[in-house]
């Protein structure tokens, strides 16, 4: 249990073990809040090789918070695209919007402040005030829980709030407080080269190795112990991919819930037969001359997932269509060039 070892213990081998092995990133060795934000909002749920070319681009693009805050939004969302989740940047942009209204442009320097901007919690906020200002805040994220649930042998659920509390006071506690950003990031190498997820801890290149109770007692591979709760409802969807030409039919969503706003294939709640493709497609005022079945796909998103089934219907010249407001024929370079298609169509966009 995390009350058996003392941190304060840990501290000085981890230190030592990440001045010799911390990894080369770009968003290390600097202190400008706004680019230490965008890489861990990036790295939320993309993995580090992958977020680095986007980060470059994204702040090539937008090097300050006030470009943030004033750029188009079908922009904004094409520099993001691929990292998926896109509330993540709508947030960014929210409040980069109250940083430049409340903050004039400037990150705010108390952890109060960060924490209480959009998309940032406990974990951000203590990852940007420590690694930006040295403030002595933990940054808590599931890395953190796993080598800490190790090394203590606490099967305490990690998902839980229990955990999560138990290990941010105990963090806050002991930090060193003359390198409390250093140390937050040690703990984020040490969880993403050494202490691995799903069962494979490299316990032999491990610092903390002489005190870790799991390595000791043999149950590390049974760590970190996290309880699933919310269960994906599932949803079939037909996605129709549909062409006249060398013009590609997007649909626009709706401003609020799944996808918000985004421009996606046009799709159908249910698992439609071709004959049921083709009407669907009739029915936005198009002319269907072909259909081809192409591959079952899914897509996972955080509550829901769809299985899909997709069609490509060639429909005949289409001149100046026009169906709805939310229904547009785009060219397959603008499509390429200017649009972002979430990556739960990728399976159907190959086809463009
Ligand atoms: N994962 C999340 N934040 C990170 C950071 N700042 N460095 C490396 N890996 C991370």
């Amino acid at each position: 249990m995390l009350n058996e070892i003392h941190i304060e213990n840990l501290i000085a081998p981890l230190l030592v073990w990440y001045a010799k092995n911390k990894r080369t990133l770009p968003w290390r060795g600097i202190d400008d809040p706004y680019r230490i934000w965008v890489s861990e909002i990036m790295l939320q749920q993309t993995r580090v090789e992958a977020v680095i070319p986007y980060y470059e681009r994204f702040l090539d693009a937008l090097p300050t918070i006030g470009d943030l805050a004033g750029c188009d939004e079908d922009r904004l969302l094409k520099l993001w695209e691929g990292l998926g989740y896109y509330s993540r940047v709508r947030n960014m942009q929210k409040a980069a919007k109250k940083i430049v209204d409340e903050h004039g442009g400037a990150m705010p320097r108390a952890y109060e402040e960060v924490v209480a901007l959009p998309g940032i919690g406990p974990y951000t906020a203590g990852a940007i005030t420590s690694i930006a200002f040295g403030l002595p805040q933990p940054a808590v994220d599931g890395n953190v829980l796993r080598i800490l649930a190790r090394v203590s042998d606490d099967a305490t659920d990690i998902l839980s709030a229990e955990m999560k509390n138990k290990v941010t006071k105990a963090l806050h506690e002991a930090m060193p407080q003359d390198c409390p950003g250093i140390f937050n990031q040690a703990m984020m190498d040490l969880g993403a080269c050494v202490c691995l997820p799903n069962g494979t801890p490299k316990c032999k290149e491990c610092p903390w190795r002489p005190q870790c109770l799991a390595c000791k007692r043999g149950t590390a591979d049974a760590l970190p112990v996290r309880v699933k709760k919310t269960k994906r409802r599932m949803e079939e969807r037909t996605v129709l991919l549909v062409m006249d030409g060398e013009r590609v039919l997007l649909h626009k969503r709706p401003a609020k819930g799944l996808l918000a706003g985004l421009y996606e294939l046009p799709n159908i709640a249910g698992n439609l037969s071709e004959n049921d493709a083709v009407e669907a497609v009739r029915q936005m005022s198009l002319d269907p001359m072909h259909i081809e079945v192409l591959e079952n796909a899914k897509h996972l998103f955080s509550h829901i997932e769809w299985r899909m089934k997709g069609y490509l219907v060639r429909v005949a010249d289409a001149g100046t269509f026009s169906y709805g407001k939310d229904y547009f024929l785009i060219e397959k370079e603008t499509l390429r060039k200017d649009f972002s298609v979430p990556s739960a169509f990728a399976a159907y966009l190959k086809y463009i």
